[in-house]
């Protein structure tokens, strides 16, 4: 049978970097195409070619049989071809409803927008991820996790034929994969066919027809559903056996380094008191919108608490906003990289340099030589794919910008680190190594907390673990105590309820 969509032999280089070379992909009617491979494999260059938005340097593109000449943004569209980009392409300070129907708000008959129409449509696309999203609201004020499913909303609106996702579920937590999960395989009943990019790969297995690997570019194997095992699949991205997906270390856990005391802020955080002691790794689990994040923005001094109290190594303080709590010696290493974390228009030294320049100049005169030491011995130890630290960081892959985003904060020293998903659209080679550093920053002497929303991450890397329910710390335990179910539970707030 003919494929709907078949690339051969395409090949890309840029700069300095072969991105693809002669990889070979085809997509039949129906069918859900995994596409896995480290950071930097060629994934989404593979997709944007397939999308317009770049040209290949050579290779064809045939859909339905026929060759397609002329491949541009629009012309993409036009043949029913959609994609969910990795990064997010949202703009802020437009609404839910703007933000969908961008370029194509319906219209009344004088020929104005018809907003009425426009938030019911809004309503209806959002409707199957039954979550509390306002056609109204600004995108701004939502966090990662509904901006993703806004942008998955915004696809499936367009009603493709052909639909790329390219790692949908990086920002979402449980529910929202689960709700994730059901449309795509109402979508495939519907016969629409699914490129499926992810490094969670117990999805790819679960949602696979087929898988195909790429590795530094080129095409490694495709093989169908369940011809894979795991580790198989681990050994053809990768090149090599991984040998732990969770190294141990022996924790030893000293002084507490920050105590919260009953935090409090109005709709963000009630009451959360937890110790974070030197030498340990302090995990926080909860659904999206669990107030994870904004408690650690509010400990940070992003947000203004309402009352409670902070101490670092037994003294009270008082931070101000992000700048202070860094001289405070606290990092937080924020979920939304491009927002927070990084200058997408620089190097990926001038990134890192930015947050030690205080550390290493003396008298105004900046160390060069020393951070260069640094930046180098970081981009080899986390595998960061670029041809040199002068690369703007806007064209690394998403993963490498997510490494590099760690990098700056792993060559600072802190006394307590904040990781917010550390991991995520991080490849399993690399993870461990993510791991192995928070684990030395924890060996170093500093407080390392992490949130995550992969319950087997924070299960294996932390020694102690926090669950948060509505704003509140609803359970802490030591690792072993509980088991994946009985932290569910507390996720889902189901002990509360019994309580009251
Ligand atoms: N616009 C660009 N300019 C220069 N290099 C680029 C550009 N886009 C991609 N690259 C390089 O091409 C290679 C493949 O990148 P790509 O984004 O396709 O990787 P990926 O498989 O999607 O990785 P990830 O899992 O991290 O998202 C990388 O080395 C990347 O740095
Ligand atoms: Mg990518």
């Amino acid at each position: 049978m003919e494929p709907l969509l078949r690339m051969s032999g395409i090949s890309k280089s840029f700069p300095g970097v072969r991105a693809l070379s002669d990889v070979s992909f085809d997509l039949m009617k129906g069918e859900l195409h995994a596409l896995v491979g480290e950071n930097g494999a060629g994934k989404s260059t593979l997709m944007k070619i397939l999308s317009g938005l770049y040209k290949a340097d050579e290779g064809d593109l045939y859909l339905r049989g026929e060759k397609v000449t002329s491949t541009g943004l629009a012309e993409m569209i036009r043949q029913g071809v959609g994609v969910i980009y990795q990064e997010l392409n949202l703009i802020p300070y437009l609404s839910v409803s703007e933000n969908i129907f961008l370029g194509r708000e319906p219209r009344t008959k004088v020929g104005t927008i018809d907003w009425p129409k426009m938030h019911a449509m809004t309503e209806e696309v959002l409707k199957p991820f039954k979550l509390d999203i306002k056609p109204k609201q600004q995108v701004m004020s939502l966090g990662a996790a509904y901006q993703q499913i806004i942008e998955i909303a915004k696809a499936l609106s367009l009603k493709a034929e052909i639909l790329v996702m390219d790692e949908p579920t990086a920002a979402l937590t449980g529910n929202e994969v689960d709700r994730l999960f059901e449309i795509i395989g109402e979508l495939k009943d519907n016969g629409v066919s699914i490129i499926y990019i992810s490094h969670r790969l117990e999805e790819v297995h679960l949602l696979a027809d087929r898988i195909t690997i790429l590795r530094d570019g080129e095409r490694v194997i495709t093989k169908k559903r369940g011809e894979m095992s795991n580790d198989e699949m681990i050994k053809y991205m990768v090149g090599r056996v991984l040998e732990e997906q969770y190294p141990q270390y022996d924790s030893k856990a000293g002084e507490v380094v920050l105590e919260v005391k009953a935090l409090t802020k109005k709709g963000i955080c009630d009451n959360v008191s937890f110790q974070a002691r030197s030498g340990e790794i302090l995990g926080f689990v909860g659904l999206v919108g669990a107030g994870r994040t904004e408690i650690m923005q509010t400990i940070y001094g992003y947000r203004k608490m309402d009352s409670g109290e902070i101490l670092l190594r037994g003294k009270p303080v008082v931070i101000r906003n992000c700048q202070d709590a860094v001289m405070k010696g606290i990092g937080l290493i924020p979920e939304e990289r491009k927002q927070q974390g990084l200058i997408l228009g620089m190097s990926v030294f001038d990134n890192a340099a930015l947050s030690v320049l205080d550390l290493y100049s003396t008298l105004g005169v900046l160390h060069r030589s020393k951070i260069n030491d640094e930046v180098n011995s970081m981009v080899d130890s986390m595998n960061i794919k670029t041809p040199s630290v002068k690369q703007l960081v806007v064209n690394l892959s998403g993963g490498n910008q997510q490494k590099v985003v760690l990098a700056k904060w792993f060559i600072r020293h802190c006394d307590v680190y904040i990781f917010d998903e550390p991991t995520r659209g991080i490849d399993v080679g690399a993870k461990v190594e993510i791991y192995r550093l928070m684990q030395n920053l924890a060996k170093r002497g500093a407080a390392v907390i992490m949130i995550s929303s992969e319950l087997p991450e924070v299960m294996n890397i932390s020694d102690r673990i926090a669950v948060v329910f509505e704003g509140r710390i609803v359970k802490q335990f030591k690792k072993g105590e509980l088991n994946d179910e009985q932290v569910m539970e507390y996720s889902l707030g189901l002990h509360e309820r019994r309580r009251a």
